[in-house]
């Protein structure tokens, strides 16, 4: 078994995640390499000690990530901190010479996201890759496996989103991700937005333009006081793009939603293809819509419930049901597997690349310039 020693940098719910998994590796069958989480870091000494208190393999703790990054027993660091500390704390990850499984948006804003992509360039043996856990759902990994398999024909249109729902309360209260210095201008195109257009890209279909509809619902929240505070940043988002491949043009609706009522976090892709369509939503995780046809044939939806399976063998049961945390298991799999294996990856669908989140930067960047003239926006 080869060891991969981590230190985690921001100790919150994300942090807490990865700790689960790792602490839960035997659930994947015949691996022979698995993460071990040794040195822990948060601003808050309380967060790191939560770790402490429940991984035995952890020897530092601490509230300064450079004492982390000075460590030379840690190969790679999983960072979960807020949008406006990624940018340093990443590239600093990255000179660190660490292996780096970063968080999304990876930067606040464009020129955030430029200084993480020069770092990287800069230091090109380190693997650095982007938490995105969705698209190893079992219904979502078919739905890609289709795609390799070259079975949707010509494609018609595609939809895909990320929806929320508990800022329909206007009592939840204000959190660093409802304000711009720490959320960033993106607002929830930051938050939920590299979960909609990972797989898109992945698929080779890049918008060349975007025409964006931004909504703000609930302008102010209270603090912890109880003062009601401005809510500053988009609720939700609504991108129409035009997609242009070599060899077929079609229109893709993105959608990034915090208020979509009943939604407690749907994440979801629709494929209309001339040959097949097909449907994965989180909101039933076990289930996969397709409609295979051939020309005259019947149109019949076929909904069949997937068996438990993404990329990773594991010791479940074909018949049990996939959550969230297996997803988050799944793509912890594909990173240590990509690190230790390389390019001779066990299965080919690797985590988030650099390359992708800065795809989708500049998509978030054209869309806040399209909400300001009110416009479609060519994709530069
Ligand atoms: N992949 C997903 O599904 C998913 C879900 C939620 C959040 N996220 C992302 O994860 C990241 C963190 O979000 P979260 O929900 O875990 O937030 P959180 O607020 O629960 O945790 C963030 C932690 O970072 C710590 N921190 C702040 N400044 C720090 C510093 N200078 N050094 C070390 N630690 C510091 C905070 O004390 C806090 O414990 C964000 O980038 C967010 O977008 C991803």
């Amino acid at each position: 078994m080869k060891h991969i020693r981590f230190g985690v940098i921001g100790c919150g719910l994300m942090g807490r995640e990865f700790a689960s998994a790792a602490a839960r590796w035997f659930h994947l069958s015949d691996l022979d390499f698995a993460p071990q989480i040794v040195a822990v870091c948060d601003a808050n000494l309380a967060a790191a000690n939560w770790f402490k208190q429940r991984v035995p393999t952890v020897r530092l703790v601490t509230n300064d990530y450079q004492e982390l990054l000075m460590d030379k027993e840690i190969d790679a660091v999983y960072c979960a901190v807020p949008h406006h500390l990624h940018a340093q704390i990443y590239v600093d990850i990255i000179r660190a010479g660490k292996h780096l499984l970063g968080e999304k948006p990876f930067g606040i804003d464009l020129q955030a996201n430029e200084a993480i992509l020069a770092a990287i360039e800069q230091n090109p043996n380190v693997l650095v890759r982007c938490s995105s856990e969705f698209p190893f759902f079992p219904g979502a990994y078919r739905i890609g496996q289709w795609i390799r398999e070259g079975r949707y024909g010509q494609i018609i249109d595609v939809e895909a989103g990320f929806w929320h729902s508990s800022d329909l309360d206007p009592g939840k209260m204000i959190n660093w991700k409802r304000r711009v210095a720490t959320n960033g201008e993106y607002g929830c195109m930051g938050d939920l937005g590299i979960h909609v257009v990972h797989l898109p890209l992945r698929f080779g279909w890049r918008p060349k333009n975007v025409r964006a509809l931004l909504a703000k619902v609930v302008p102010e929240r209270p603090d912890k006081q109880g003062q009601m505070v401005p809510c500053e940043t988009w609720d939700n988002a609504v991108l129409g793009c035009e997609v242009q491949t070599p060899d077929q043009a079609f229109p893709m609706l993105l959608s990034m939603k915090r208020i979509a009522p009943g939604n407690a976090n749907t994440w979801f892709i629709r494929i209309n293809g001339t040959k097949l369509s097909a449907e994965f939503s989180t909101k039933h995780p076990k289930q996969v819509r397709s409609l295979p046809y051939t020309p005259g044939g019947a149109q019949a939806w076929r909904i069949e419930d997937v068996p438990y399976q993404s990329a990773y063998q594991t010791i479940t049961g074909e018949i049990f049901e996939f959550g969230f945390s297996d997803a988050i298991l799944q793509m912890w799999a594909a990173f240590c597997d990509e690190l230790v294996n390389g390019k001779a990856m066990l299965q080919p669908f690797y985590c988030a690349t650099p390359q992708e989140a800065a795809e989708s930067h500049r998509l978030f960047t054209a869309a806040l310039a399209s909400r300001v003239s009110a416009a479609t926006v060519a994709m530069a």
